[in-house]
């Protein structure tokens, strides 16, 4: 059982396999957090003794008790204007201005499963693999009451928060904070992490100490953003990736996000995690709830390590879905480095007969093929092929590639329109833009407007239609701007606060309806490469284009960020042509290899335009893929150094029976003179004798783990790796 309670002390465990989390209502009904961490084995109250602290006032009821006080204890989800003066979960506007909530405990139930949550994406568990408890909190001045949801995947060491908050009151209420996540820690946490960016540049980590008051990592963009990633990991400044404590937190969500942390007056850490406040203002009619999207936990006694591999099961196992959630993906030739919006169909199955000579499983042709495409500025929304570019038609240009071998994929981007196009010339109103005001444009384009039925109608009909034209396995969901200009003409209250949540609402239905309906069709993410990286998307995606920088070293250190929460299969990585079209370097079409395997694998250049070298070297490399792919996406990841710090990138796959081990990686910059680097390897089992390939030594796992790997000298810069490392029989 791991959820247990104490009905006299009105304490709370939620226990997996090496974790543990506490609650208590307290006397005063007070919902307290008491303990995440470690496995302890008794209630944490003891230590909170608190001081009375001047100016940090006392609820009513405490009467003399002067040391009781919202504003310094722990709390489970804390409320404002009642007198916890930090940052809070939930606030509200009242239907008399007033914006005070006073939570206070009503009970609580404990089922089977995991429970899911309407209209968003939830972790998914069966009734052996997770339990919930629910915690029943009211507000008796205005009859608010808020369920605080927990799930618990104990196996995975995974917890999941998620909060409706529910208006009995007689009348209207407003929103304006709704958090998925409230954690109330004492000071062991001194330092966090998250994962900042830019347009083909995302996801670099970045550790920081905590500074006293608030820090924060958002996004208001619409989507969850190349900027900032909805993950944040607290630790501290002991922690490394293989020892120490951290807590790693991710929220389900493809919008406008915010995780703030503070550190308060008496050094404790409240973490509040959820939709982005700034962009929020929900009303709340009576009788109505409010669900706040998935917020995902974990704790690790031993470092990064540790909770990288807890989310990448989570994410693989419950949250990613379908046919391709576990299955070996396509290598696949993207078309849109090769030729962008320049081709009409014989360039196409030009490249894509001399891509099935290389053994590629899929043609995905990107941009250009719909509409009038020319360049863009024209053409987004006009969801059919454009019969100058396609002379044959998508049907004929699908078999024509089949007859070679290959599946067929296509690139949409749906939610996006472009206002030289017949959509918007004859629907202007479906467009997000406020009346009388221009809207901004980003890259050239407007916005659909994702909370209206009609344009979800169209959009399913559009792309059912394509789907049904042609025999296509895949679709890369593309979405190319930040949003702004919040407003649509279908909201009856007028009210645009509700507008980012319901946008992304309308995303998700979307998503699922198409996803459900095409089951075979696998569907790969993306938003000007990693702008919508997040577990929302990949509910519904299994793969999401990592970033639109294709440079092998610029990738190992997007690859190393997306790795402490994302897996390895969920990360679209492609060898590129060189120079680099985004960064102007070369690296050798072997690095390029390494570095893109360690991902869902694939191409993006012109086949026709290799060399004779090449066209040897690239079927070597789908072989080796594949050889290694079961591996790759199904073995553990374990990242040796660090690439924003180190002179190299070096990771390693090992399989779950640690018999097989595949280290790959790259050195930056040759050292003239030097002794060959060793590394050393980790989660191998140290009985075990092991071979590396084409080494006639046998060696011990804890000779591998202890002394290393030594590395071959590195010749030039960017010098690739790949030692496979197997059982010795
Ligand atoms: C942005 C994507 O990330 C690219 O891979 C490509 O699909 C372009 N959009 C096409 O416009």
């Amino acid at each position: 059982m791991p959820i247990t309670v104490n009905e006299k002390s009105r304490l709370f465990c939620i226990e997996t396999d090496n974790s543990e989390y506490q609650l208590m209502a307290d006397s005063f009904g007070v919902l307290r957090h008491l303990w995440y961490g470690e496995k302890v084995g008794m209630s944490m109250e003891y230590l909170q003794e608190y001081p009375d602290v001047g100016f940090s006032g006392n609820i009513y009821e405490a009467e003399n008790l002067r040391s009781y006080s919202l504003d310094t204890l722990p709390l489970e989800y804390s409320c404002g204007g009642v007198g916890d003066f930090r940052i809070n979960a939930l606030s509200a506007v009242h239907s008399d201005g007033s914006f005070a909530l006073d939570l206070r405990y009503a009970g609580f139930k404990i089922s089977n499963g995991k429970y899911g949550i309407e209209g968003l994406p939830a972790v998914y568990a069966n009734d052996t693999e997770a339990e919930t408890l629910e915690i029943f909190l009211k507000d008796t001045a205005s009859d608010i009451s808020v369920t605080l949801k927990y799930g618990v995947l104990p196996k995975l060491d995974i917890i999941t928060r998620s909060a409706v908050i529910e208006n009995g009151g007689e009348t209207g209420v407003f929103l304006t904070n709704a958090a998925s996540l409230c954690l109330d820690m004492p000071c062991d946490y001194n330092e966090w992490i998250h994962f900042h960016g830019r347009h083909t540049c995302e996801r670099l980590f970045e550790r920081m100490p905590l500074l006293h008051g608030i820090q924060e990592s958002s996004s208001q963009r619409g989507t969850s953003s190349h900027q900032q990633n909805p993950a944040v990991i607290l630790c501290g400044n002991d922690c490394t990736e293989t020892n120490g404590g951290c807590i790693g937190a991710m929220l389900m969500y493809s919008g406008s996000f915010s995780a703030k942390i503070e550190y308060d007056q008496l050094e404790q850490v409240r973490l509040i995690m959820g939709i982005n406040p700034a962009l929020f203002r929900w009303e709340l009619k009576k009788g109505e709830r409010f669900c706040t999207p998935e917020a995902v936990m974990s704790y690790s006694g031993s470092g990064f390590e540790r909770l990288s591999h807890n989310f990448h099961k989570v994410i693989r196992e419950h949250i990613c879905r379908g046919k391709y959630k576990l299955s070996e993906r396509p290598v696949l030739i993207n078309s849109w480095e090769a030729v962008y919006l320049d081709f009409d169909d014989e360039k196409i199955l030009a490249a894509a007969k001399e891509a099935a000579k290389l053994g590629i499983d899929m043609f995905v042709l990107d941009d250009g093929w719909f509409g009038k495409r020319d360049d863009d500025v024209s053409g987004l929304g006009d969801w059919f092929v454009n019969p100058n570019k396609i002379k044959c038609g998508l049907g004929e240009l699908a078999k024509k590639i089949k007859a070679l071998g290959m599946d067929f994929g296509l690139w949409l981007e749906p939610e996006m329109v472009s206002e030289n196009s017949n959509l918007y010339r004859s629907h202007p109103e479906w467009a997000i833009q406020i009346p009388n005001r221009k809207p901004m444009r980003g890259r050239f384009q407007l916005v659909l407007d994702m909370t209206r039925t009609d344009v979800r109608d169209y959009l399913y009909k559009s792309i059912s239609d394509i789907l049904k034209s042609a025999e296509i396995s895949y679709i890369k969901w593309d979405m190319n701007r930040s949003i702004c200009d919040w407003y649509s003409a279908c909201l009856e209250s007028k009210n645009m606060g509700e507008m980012p949540h319901r946008y992304v609402l309308g995303l998700y239905e979307l998503l699922e309806r198409l996803t459900q309906d095409f089951p075979d069709v696998l569907f790969e993410g993306c938003s000007g490469g990693g702008g919508r990286f997040d577990s929302g998307m990949l509910y519904y995606c299994p793969q999401i284009w990592c970033s639109d920088d294709t440079d092998a070293f610029e990738r190992t250190k997007i690859q190393y960020g997306t790795s402490f929460f994302y897996p390895i299969s969920t990360m679209g990585s492609h060898v590129s042509a060189v120079p680099n079209h985004q960064t102007g370097r070369v690296t050798s079409l072997n690095a390029r290899s390494v570095t893109a395997m360690s991902g869902s694998f694939g191409y993006e250049l012109d086949p026709s335009a290799l060399t004779e070298e090449e066209k040897t070297e690239i079927p070597m490399q789908i072989k080796r893929f594949k050889n290694y792919r079961k591996l790759i996406h199904n073995g553990k990841y374990y990242r040796l150094t660090n690439p924003l710090n180190d002179n190299s990138a070096l990771w390693e796959f090992v399989s779950e029976d640690k018999t097989k081990i595949l280290l790959q990686g790259m050195q930056f910059r040759a050292e003239p003179n030097f002794m060959r680097h060793r590394i050393k390897l980790r989660g191998l089992d140290e009985n075990k004798k092991y071979v590396i390939a084409e080494d006639e030594r046998i060696y011990t796992g804890n000779a591998l783990m202890s002394g290393g790997v030594l590395l071959p000298a590195a010749k030039g810069d960017y010098f690739a790796y790949e030692i496979f490392i197997t059982e010795a029989k």
